[in-house]
């Protein structure tokens, strides 16, 4: 991030009055004196104005789109993490998985060091809704989307909230659910008889992934860090 953009956000200086204060050598990135004020800084820089330690704001929020082959936790003996897609300095913030995408499954992943709205988010009872596009090995049915909608008695007994199926065509759609219950989709497809074959979230509580490269990941920005922390 530009050093002139941190100042705004954290609306202390307006990027005119940080260009200002950087000519008058108010500003110091890790104790050396700025000279520029679009010079890059990022979350783990230590930021003085008139010698005082200017905070970074509390929280970080970042989304990923999540590749195939990736496990939505922070540490782990065998497969890679999707902490492992972001750069290192972000790694030290403290920074984890929104809920858990299985390994084979794409898309969207926010990641945030912020615990309680990150609880939130994942609480059945807020209602936070998560879009998925799927794929379906056999073509399913309307009385499949009729029975899947309503919600179901999975094979364990467990039964699922109702949550919206958008069809595209014989074999795909968008499933939006309120809930995240373990591999929750292909159970419910499975509870179908059915099988799926491609899992991509594309949107969560009104974020969503849009044209973010596969493997690439960006700060939300403060409008959906609004819609996350709501
Ligand atoms: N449902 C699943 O079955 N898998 C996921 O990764 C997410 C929802």
């Amino acid at each position: 991030m530009r050093l002139d953009k941190f100042f705004s956000e954290q609306k202390i200086l307006s990027r005119r009055e940080t260009a200002v204060a950087v000519k008058k050598g108010r500003i110091a990135v890790n104790g050396i004196t700025a000279t520029s004020s679009d010079m890059k800084i990022t979350v783990t820089d230590e930021i003085t104005l008139d010698g005082k330690f200017v905070e970074y704001r509390k929280f970080v929020y970042v989304m990923l789109n999540k590749p195939d082959g990736y496990v939505c936790s922070t540490d782990d003996p065998r497969d890679k993490t999707v902490l492992e897609l972001l750069p290192e300095q972000l790694r030290k913030v403290g920074l984890f998985p929104c809920g858990r995408l299985d390994k084979d499954t794409v898309g969207l992943v926010i990641l945030t060091s912020d615990g309680k709205s990150a609880h939130r988010a994942l609480s059945p009872s807020k209602h936070v809704e998560k879009k998925y596009l799927f794929v379906v090995a056999d073509e399913y049915s309307d009385e499949d989307v009729t029975a899947i909608e309503h919600g179901l008695i999975l094979a364990n007994g467990e039964t699922t909230k109702p949550c919206k199926i958008n069809r595209i065509d014989e074999k795909s759609g968008y499933i939006t659910l309120t809930e995240g219950k373990y591999h929750e989709i292909k159970r419910l497809f499975g509870a179908r008889k059915n099988r799926i074959t491609f899992l991509k979230r594309v949107s969560f509580g009104g974020i969503t992934l849009s044209d973010l490269p596969r493997g690439e990941w960006r700060y939300l920005t403060p409008e959906e860090e609004l819609l996350f922390i709501k």
